[in-house]
């Protein structure tokens, strides 16, 4: 079949033209329902990359996360390992901590009527508990969640049984970069934060997860970041090859605002992987991107069908940070790229309600492979 010729897409929907395929329908990025069951399916049940592990650095240091339709607090036990419980007293339900961080001396104390729980979760203390001694501390302390470390952040898991994190959240890495190895040499959990900026989306997760995917946008949205990677301007994206990163320019001296020197490039970064971008997609909510001398680490926390906070982190090697080095020409390139993306994810979202987009749109051949994920996200939630 040529291109023209008509094709009947998988929903029987619509008959499309084969260099298209169909997105989801409008519905999908704002009913609360759809909402409600990829809270469940999807961020309940697999890894939810929550915390920056350096921010947690004291025993006590603690931080909430909203994952799915659960509060969960993290924090970092007196072994020095994170943990993280369900953000719920065991006697009545209260939560426990209300605040989006902050630092407890050697216990959570709820403030309702003041039972008390170590920093490893069990039930230390409790108003008359001396004369209740048939409750086991253990039994009665707070529901853990599953915590794995990976980059130099925790990874949290809500459901009893994890999938496995290989399988998944390694799986979609190697998935990328052809290599579970080629990330390596970034020695990304190494690394320090250099700059953090959150941005308050008004867009549905999703919207956020396919503009991230494709660069068919690049030439018309991105225009330093198309500068410094001239091959984003035929709009495919380094995400459509596996283990491709797009080169820099000829002229271009640095992964910058203005392609003017960057920083000394990571020790471990391979010559191949020199003077190039590689972006990774890790579903649901983490997208990764590796330059010879930082990373870009995007966590996504998805608030409301039509709201998502994303927290952005610039990562630089300890001693550029430390040394006040200027990193304001890197953070400026992709904090650009960030508004230009988010904007343009702001204005899709006006528009799912529309009956224009009932049905949804179409995908051309350079985005075809959002297509998979459309499929991943209808096989998860039903
Ligand atoms: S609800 Fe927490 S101590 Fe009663
Ligand atoms: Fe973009």
């Amino acid at each position: 079949m040529t291109t023209g010729e008509l094709s009947t897409s998988t929903a029987g929907r619509a008959r499309l033209p084969e260099s298209l395929r169909e997105t989801l329908a409008g519905h999908y990025y704002t009913d609360p329902a759809i909402f409600h069951a990829e809270q469940e399916r999807i961020f309940e049940t697999g890894w939810f990359c929550a915390v920056h592990s350096a921010d947690l650095t004291r025993p006590g240091q603690f931080e909430t996360v909203q994952i799915g339709r659960e509060s969960v607090l993290v924090t970092r036990a007196r072994s020095g390992e994170i943990k993280a419980y369900l953000n719920v007293c065991r006697h009545r339900g209260a939560r426990l901590c209300t605040e989006d961080e902050g630092e407890v001396r050697r216990s959570f104390q709820c403030p309702y009527h003041a039972w008390t729980y170590s920093l490893d979760g069990k039930l230390i203390a409790a108003p008359n508990l001396g004369a209740m001694d048939d409750i086991d501390r253990d039994e009665y302390g707070l529901h853990q969640v599953h915590v794995r470390e990976w980059l130099g952040y925790a990874w949290l898991c809500l459901a009893e049984q994890p999938p496995s994190f290989e399988d998944t959240v390694i799986q979609d890495v190697t998935d990328r970069l052809g290599t579970p190895d080629a990330i390596v040499g970034y020695q990304v959990a190494d690394l320090k934060l250099g700059r953090r900026i959150e941005y308050d989306v008004k867009a549905n997760w999703k919207q956020i997860v396919e503009n991230f995917m494709e660069c068919y946008h690049c030439a018309t949205i991105h225009p330093e970041l198309t500068e410094v990677l001239p091959e984003f301007a035929d709009g495919l994206a380094a995400q459509y090859f596996v283990g491709h990163g797009a080169e820099f320019g000829a002229g271009v001296e640095g992964f910058t605002v203005d392609g003017s020197a960057g920083l000394e490039k990571l020790p471990g970064v391979d010559e191949d992987q020199d003077r190039r971008y590689y972006a990774i997609t890790v579903r649901p909510q983490v997208f990764i991107n590796l330059v010879p001398d930082h990373v870009v680490f995007h966590r996504m926390f998805p608030l409301a069908p039509d709201r998502t906070l994303v927290r952005c982190d610039w990562l630089y090697l300890p001693e550029v940070v430390d040394s006040g080095a200027d990193i304001d020409r890197s953070v400026e390139l992709f904090h650009r790229v960030n508004q230009q993306d988010f904007d343009a994810c702001e204005r899709c979202q006006l528009a799912m309600d529309s009956r224009s987009y009932r049905d949804g749109g179409v995908l051309v051949p350079s985005e075809h492979h959002i297509g998979d994920f459309h499929d991943w996200v209808r096989k998860h939630i039903g």
